[in-house]
């Protein structure tokens, strides 16, 4: 076990010297994009070009410094899911980084649409990119002249059923949530290096993911995901100011709980709160809604799934298949 400091002072273990650990431990599960069986064709600054000639430039400041902004998005049986919402947060990040989308609403719409018809797909996972574009070395964007805006349809399958049956392990991570004076939390940005290092130290740790602290000590998320503690009947979850990210399968947990008369509330959680819960979810757009079983070693609740993960996970499944923007009509 080794003992580290991290940059915000606070004493944090790791597991084990990664160097040591890292040719061991296995991720406990991993990111599964599939690929159809044909090749993709992907949109690129008003193109659809075949997967092998889908590239940027070298000098696009996405790749060199992480300017730029993203959205992932499911659709299912033909509808995509809660795009409004999707693209508002899109354009939200964008207003905060000073970052002008060289497209509107509307034909942002359209792409997304004619880039899912194009791969002949009814069910699946869009990643919406939109670059601070092509600038020199220099890190100013003032170089930058327009920016890239990049549409990728296919599918995903971030964890197994077996998963979602049986629930997640998680671990609590050394790197922590930045706070609003650094890289503000609600900006989904392209720069997700902080995230990444959590991934990699639930990795080394042999957790299925990380729980990431604010530097409060008071739980964020998790890398990609809202948390969600339940106890004697109610549902608690961090407020956006402890660095949560607005999720959009976060709302629709609201209002799952409000449909079922589940009182829900946004307040501080500590690990604490967590080891003590009758039950755990996880939400977000790749992970959907997933029990949580264990935490940091310690069992959550009966160790398995719980009446109301259950209940909200098999609702959360319906409304997937209820609404949504039409991609074939
Ligand atoms: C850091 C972070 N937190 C939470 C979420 C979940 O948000 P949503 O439900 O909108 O996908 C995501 C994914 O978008 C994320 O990247």
């Amino acid at each position: 076990m080794l003992t580290k400091t991290t940059a915000d002072g606070a004493g944090a273990t790791l597991v084990a010297e990664p160097r040591k650990t890292s040719r061991a431990v296995k991720p406990a599960n991993e990111s599964v994009t599939k690929k159809a069986a044909k090749p993709l064709t992907i949109f690129i600054d008003g193109e659809f070009v075949a997967e092998e000639d889908a590239k940027i430039s070298v000098f696009d400041h996405g790749l060199l410094y992480g300017d730029g902004i993203f959205e992932g998005i499911r659709f299912y049986n033909g509808r995509v899911f809660r795009l409004k919402d999707h693209l508002d947060r899109l354009w939200d990040s964008a207003r905060s980084i000073c970052l002008e989308i060289p497209m509107s609403h509307g034909e942002m719409t359209e792409a997304l649409l004619e880039t899912i018809r194009k791969n002949d797909l009814r069910d699946g996972y869009i990643r919406l990119i939109v670059t601070r574009g092509v600038g020199n070395l220099g890190l100013n964007p003032a170089q930058c002249k327009r920016p890239s805006v990049i549409i990728i349809a296919t599918t995903i399958a971030l964890y197994s059923a077996e998963m979602y049956q049986n629930g997640l392990t998680v671990v609590t991570v050394p790197t922590h949530r930045t706070g609003p004076g650094a890289l503000n939390p609600a900006v989904k940005s392209l720069n997700y290096l902080n995230n990444v290092m959590a991934r990699i130290e639930a990795n080394l740790s042999g957790a299925d993911e990380a729980l990431m602290l604010n530097d409060q000590g008071c739980i964020a998320e998790c890398t990609a995901d809202n948390i969600f503690v339940i106890k004697r009947g109610e549902i608690f979850t961090p407020p956006i100011t402890a660095g949560a990210l607005r999720g959009i399968t976060r709302s629709v947990v609201f209002e799952i709980a409000a449909e079922l008369g589940i009182k829900i509330s946004e307040v501080d959680i500590s690990r604490h709160d967590v080891f003590i819960a009758d039950e755990c979810l996880l939400s977000g757009t790749a992970a959907e809604v997933i029990p949580v079983i264990r935490a940091d070693g310690r069992v959550i609740g009966t160790g398995k799934p719980g009446p109301i993960s259950l209940r909200t996970i098999a609702r959360f499944r319906e409304i997937t298949r209820e609404g949504g923007t039409p991609i074939y009509s």
